[in-house]
């Protein structure tokens, strides 16, 4: 029996040192210091060597020529959008962690990927999280209970990684997942299931097996408070991929994304539906992210504008409200949902400098519909269209849509793959475009299909533009002055 060790691993960062101290030499926070028992050295994934997805040919030099000649195979989990994020589906040997707040659908997700898999192979499904019950029941509920595919997914109520690795061995499974890593355990060592040694060994072993092995395996992550995976960032450089499954817990709408993947675009989105019978996928994803429940509601209200961003290849459009109101007291409120709150203060600020859009005594609130979390700067222009919308009291134009990244100067930057953006906005009936005027594309006056487009310099000029002159400005808000004044074009029903 190998020597017991005692170790003082933190809860932060996962350094371990052989003393108790009050505060983390490696990440200086303050009593995270946990004693942890070592039994036998942990081993490195590194030093394994694996199948398809090892480094390079193996232990001999080959010329890189010859490696181009491997095609990677890929397991489809036959979900369109879950198989775009991947790359084109599991890679042999592959780690991938999905994570994300508990209740949003990480274990629906891969419950209906085992279903996807299975004409092509077992899958071993090890639930640490659930008893195997209640999987049963969520698997009637969509649908996969019955049949082949339930004979092919193969469950174990395990939470010892060693065992689950010798099932796996065993059962020799197209696809392993483990659901969730916090809830593994490795032998022989001390510390909860879910503390950062244990977590992190546990998911060593499986990246482990499934090199030696040429396993796919997908493990189930649980984000913390602080949004971070397992608390620290310690599983994701174990990894070959890290997706994320975000959205508002009550909303139905659901984003995939890719922060990290070693076998495809981190740019690319998957979007789902959250229905009684599971995650479908969305048909129309550039159309969801337009509260299309809602639109009557907001149609011809002051503050909401609607965004042309682009996620990846996939354009998607998106409503941005904002509501401002003096504020009462103390300094002014600034809430954002989905957007950066940095980049509201600084659009704030070239409002009030450069765009005669004062907002600094009052309260901002500014959100995306759906849930969605979006970082690009093209938002910035159709942000603070709306921003001047509601201070004004005033819709903006009908049938507008705006993109444009706006300078501390106020003037506007061009966007990348504008042209895509103004196609889809023109398929999804849009009328009218404000674009930056700088950079190649379409210039002022051209269209695509119905979609006008007209191309602004500056800040002033687009709420000159996109304020509808149509409806005079509520009683005691000030008539804004702008540069652009009414322009040729645009639409007075
Ligand atoms: P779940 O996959 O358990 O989330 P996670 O594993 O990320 O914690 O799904 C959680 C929620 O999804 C739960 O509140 C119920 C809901 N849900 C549906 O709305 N429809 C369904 O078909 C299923 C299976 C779940
Ligand atoms: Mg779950």
């Amino acid at each position: 029996m190998a020597r017991l060790e005692s170790r003082y691993v933190c809860q932060a960062c996962g350094a371990s040192t052989l003393r108790w101290e009050g505060q983390c030499r490696s990440c200086g926070e303050w009593n995270t210091l946990v004693e942890t028992l070592v039994r036998d050295a942990p081993r490195r994934a590194a030093r394994v060597r694996g199948a398809a997805a090892r480094p390079a040919g193996g232990d001999e030099p080959v010329p890189l020529t010859s490696l181009a000649e491997r095609e990677v195979g890929r397991l489809a989990s036959g979900i369109g959008e879950f198989d775009r994020v991947l790359g084109g589906g599991f890679v042999a040997g592959s780690v991938v962690l999905l994570g994300g707040e508990p209740g949003i659908g990480k274990s629906t997700l891969v419950l209906e990927a085992a279903a996807g898999v299975t004409p092509q192979g077992q899958v071993l499904y090890a639930s640490g999280e659930e008893s195997t019950g209640q999987l049963r029941l969520r698997a009637g509920r969509l649908g996969i209970a019955d049949g082949s595919v339930g004979q092919a997914i193969q469950v174990v109520g395990e939470t010892d990684v060693d065992r689950i690795v010798e099932q796996a061995r065993q059962l020799r499974p197209g696809l392993l997942i483990v659901d969730s890593v916090q809830t593994l355990t490795v032998d022989g060592l001390d510390g909860p299931a879910g503390s950062v040694g244990q977590v992190r060994e546990a998911t060593a072993r499986l990246v482990e097996h499934a090199k030696a092995t040429g396993t796919p395996t997908v493990l189930v992550g649980h984000v913390t408070k602080e949004g971070s995976l397992a608390g620290p960032k310690t599983l994701e450089h174990l990894v070959d991929a890290v997706l994320t499954l975000e959205g508002e817990r009550y909303a139905a709408l659901r984003l995939l994304r890719a922060t990290k993947n070693r076998f495809g675009s981190t740019e690319e989105i998957g979007v789902f539906e959250m229905t009684e019978r599971g995650l479908r996928e969305v048909s129309d994803p550039a159309r969801a992210f337009l509260g299309d429940g809602t639109r009557e509601a907001t149609a011809g209200a002051s503050g909401v504008a609607v965004a042309a961003t682009l996620e990846g290849s996939r354009p998607l459009l998106i409503e941005v409200q904002t509501l401002v109101a003096p504020a009462a007291y103390g300094s002014p409120r600034r809430t954002v949902a989905g957007l950066d709150p940095n980049r509201l203060a600084l659009l704030v600020a070239v409002l009030g400098r450069r765009a005669g859009i004062g907002l600094g005594s009052h309260d901002v609130y500014a959100s995306l519909t759906g849930g969605v979390e979006v970082g690009e700067p093209a938002l910035d222009l159709p942000l603070a269209l709306a921003l001047a919308s509601s201070l004004r009291d005033r819709p903006l134009v009908a049938g507008l849509v705006a993109c444009g990244e706006v300078g501390l100067v106020g003037e506007l930057r061009p966007v990348v793959g504008l042209e895509r953006r103004l196609r889809e906005a023109a398929r999804l009936g849009f009328t009218l475009a404000l674009v930056p005027a700088s950079g190649s594309g379409p210039v002022s006056g051209a269209t695509v299909d119905r979609l006008q487009v007209m191309a602004v310099r500056t800040l002033r000029e687009a709420i000159g533009v996109g304020l509808d002159p149509s409806r005079p400005a509520a009683a005691g808000v000030d008539e804004p002055v702008t540069a652009g004044g009414r322009v040729a074009g645009t639409r007075r029903p």
